[in-house]
């Protein structure tokens, strides 16, 4: 009996062990081509991860369905930065290291993408960020790539939008601006939107900060409001964002706050008590004003899918995806430095939030639209031509 048994386990564990030494011994073969992506999925930032998350996967169905790439399937693996840089840097280096990862695709928040693409360029496995702003994310490194604008470009749209602004029946001139110091987003946002804001002529009367995870600013908001301005420029993300404008309001600030594409999560207007109503931002993409039939398909197969709106994140992650699979079609390779070489080619690629090539400096060069914070969503409010 005894003998039967442990032949039988034997038996049991030899079949069971079976498959997993043919997957190792073929692991390359057979596992299909990884797509890498490292996002926040938990945190203060978790809106960004999951939509970004979503629209890749619509992606990644897309051309499976299709019948993948170079003959294989595709497959996303998602590593969670937890809105940590340092998290960032690690699981760019698992997606590599364990998962064998042919491109990367991450960060959102600038900060993040900076520490990652660090990894990603020294590994020499090509990175596309889909919506990192920061003009100095791809400067990291000639294997680091993104498919939306850059904030210099945002940031003067902002500052001319600003501008043309009436509030209460006069023109905008005094402007504050509250900004994350710890954020390269929000300071390099803050920068460009200054800067065009006063050669036009328009005044900002202060400029404060606060720091990620901050629940209180009315110390920091009491002494700007006290310089009267008409409206507040607010470059964060959507949690800090809500909070900020809940307590501006509750210190007698009436104006308009601005914004730029921090602001787009579901949460912002869950969040903020209608306290932003009225509110302006900017973006890459509006869902309720899809300017080509990709961004109008997206929008569709989004909402079937998941039973909410597709925003910004979405298409952007879906567009990186887009971008980084025509590249690997046309390098007709998994390896690194031929997708890089590829990457850097790419032209007229049809994406979600428009028609996508990429510059010497490996950015992508797109237009951008105002949107306008409502009760419960966002609503188009402007398109603005690239520059
Ligand atoms: N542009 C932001 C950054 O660079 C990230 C972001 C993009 C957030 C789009 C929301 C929507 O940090």
């Amino acid at each position: 009996m005894g003998t039967f048994r442990n032949s039988r386990r034997d038996l049991l564990s030899a079949m069971a062990l079976a498959p997993l030494v043919g997957a190792a011994a073929c692991k390359k073969k057979n596992n299909g081509i990884v797509i890498g992506a490292y996002l926040s999925m938990t945190g203060g930032e978790a809106e960004f991860g999951t939509s970004t998350r979503n629209g890749l996967q619509i992606g990644i169905e897309e051309i499976n369905g299709r019948g993948g790439l170079l003959g294989q399937q595709i497959r996303l693996v998602v590593e969670d930065t937890r809105g940590d840089s340092t998290e960032a840097a690690s699981a760019v280096t698992r997606l590599i290291d364990r998962e064998g990862a042919a491109v990367i695709i991450g960060e959102v928040a600038s900060s993040l993408s900076l520490s990652g693409g660090r990894v990603a360029q020294r590994r020499r496995v090509p990175m596309v960020s889909p919506s990192s702003t920061n003009e100095d994310v791809t400067r990291v490194g000639d294997y680091i790539f993104r498919v939306c604008f850059i904030d210099p470009f945002q940031g003067a749209v902002m500052a001319r939008f600003a501008k043309e602004l009436q509030v209460n029946g006069a023109a905008v001139q005094k402007v504050a601006i509250f900004r994350d110091e710890a954020s390269a987003y929000s300071t390099g946002l803050a920068r460009a939107f200054r800067e065009t804001f006063t050669r036009l002529g328009g005044e900002i009367v202060e400029e404060s900060s606060y720091r990620k995870g901050d629940t209180h600013f009315s110390a920091q908001l009491s002494g700007m409001l006290a310089k009267g301005p008409q409206a507040v420029f607010v470059p964060g993300y959507y949690t800090e964002v809500a909070l900020i404008a809940r307590e501006a309001r509750a210190a007698g600030f009436t104006g308009p706050f601005l914004g730029g594409d921090g602001w787009d999560a579901p949460a912002l207007f869950r969040n903020d008590d209608n306290k932003l109503v009225g509110s302006y931002f900017s973006e890459g993409f509006a869902p309720d004003h899809p300017t080509t039939p990709v961004g109008q398909r997206f929008v569709q197969q989004f909402s079937q899918k998941y039973r909410t709106e597709a925003n910004g994140l979405a298409a952007l992650g879906y567009d990186a995806l887009v971008v980084a699979a025509d590249a690997i079609r046309r390098a007709n390779s998994a390896d690194g430095t031929a997708i890089r070489n590829a990457l850097a080619a790419t032209r007229n690629v049809e994406g979600a939030t428009g028609r996508i090539s990429i510059d010497n400096e490996r950015n992508a060069v797109k237009g951008a639209v105002i949107l306008e914070v409502r009760e419960d969503s966002f609503r188009f409010h402007r398109a603005i031509e690239a520059t």
